[in-house]
């Protein structure tokens, strides 16, 4: 089956689809984002770096300033492993949402009873929160932005949320200005690639989506820092790879069709360490507080 993004429901049949066949899941943990392997990069547990990953941007989006009992909001939860982690570590009620019921359904399975009433989960669509305005003390999104049709509306979406005063932190995969630097013919078959193998409609760049936060409607006055962590996360492609190799069972244990499963992401994983290594894409993100 084609994963090319055609809607949203694209997406959310995707991201079923890995949550149903259990095999994202057995290989990569609760997480599905890069992990981060420090600056300068070292050797890192894949999963140890995951979660590493979710405390380095709490630190550097300056997160951890909140009280307990802030209010945030994940868009784009995946199976809740980041929203578990900002709630029993750091003591915030959050909100976890995804486009995909299958996730949404084994993120709530994944959190223990007492996490429960301070981590709670919903099917939404990121362009169309069915949330108030100003209800959440601070927003994280992490590598979903790729799966947006409209950024400017995710955008408008994320900072419509947030009140006054509250702090964004998001991570996106993003592609070379190329306005500045025109991609090759090697670099745009690569590019389709990327895009139609995982349902991502477009990347945008780090500059354009730092426009894309900075111009929202919801966002007046609203300064966006940005950093590349490319370097930093990028051992995590291979060693996903190397995983399978170092957890046999997962892949095993599902017999023939977790080996099929598994062959059919290792030429995109490839590809995408290549177009990060190369520049052709980065790993950016973004911080901001919403002026008050
Ligand atoms: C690469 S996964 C990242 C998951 C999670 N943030 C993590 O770090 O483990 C991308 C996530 O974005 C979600 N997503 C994609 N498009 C969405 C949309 N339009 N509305 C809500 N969630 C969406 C997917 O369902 C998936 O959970």
């Amino acid at each position: 089956m084609s994963r090319a993004f055609t809607d949203s429901g694209s997406v959310a049949r995707a991201y079923d689809n890995w949550t149903n066949d259990a095999l994202l899941e057995r290989l990569w943990g609760e997480h599905i984002h890069l992990g981060h392997y420090g600056s300068p990069p070292r050797q890192r547990d894949f999963r140890r770096a995951k979660a590493d990953f979710v405390h380095a941007l709490v630190r550097w989006s300056g997160l951890e300033r909140l009280p307990k009992g802030s209010r945030l909001l994940d868009v784009g939860c995946g199976i809740g492993g980041s929203a578990r982690i900002l709630a029993a570590d750091y003591g915030f009620e959050v909100l976890g949402i995804s486009i995909s019921p299958a996730q949404i359904a084994r993120a709530q399975a994944l959190t223990p009873e007492p996490l429960r009433q301070h981590c709670r989960f919903a099917v939404m669509d990121a362009l169309a929160l069915e949330l108030d305005d100003q209800e959440f003390d601070a927003v994280w999104s992490v590598e979903a932005c790729p799966h947006m049709a409209d950024k400017q509306r995710y955008a408008d979406e994320l900072l419509r949320v947030l009140r006054p005063g509250g702090l964004l932190a998001v991570a996106d995969w993003n592609r070379r200005d190329d306005t500045k630097v025109t991609m090759n013919r090697l670099e745009r078959w690569v590019m389709r690639r990327l895009l139609d193998d995982w349902a991502h409609p477009e990347f945008a760049s780090i500059e354009g989506l730092r426009g894309h936060l900075q111009g929202s409607r919801h966002g007046s006055r609203l300064e966006i820092d940005t950093a590349d962590w490319t370097a930093a996360t990028l051992p995590s492609w291979i060693d996903s790879i190397l995983e399978g190799l170092r957890r046999p069972a997962a892949v095993l244990g599902l017999g023939p069709r977790g080996v099929k499963l598994g062959l059919r992401e290792v030429p995109t994983i490839l590809l995408m360490h290549w177009a990060f290594a190369t520049g052709l894409m980065q790993f950016g993100v973004f911080k901001g507080q919403k002026p008050g």
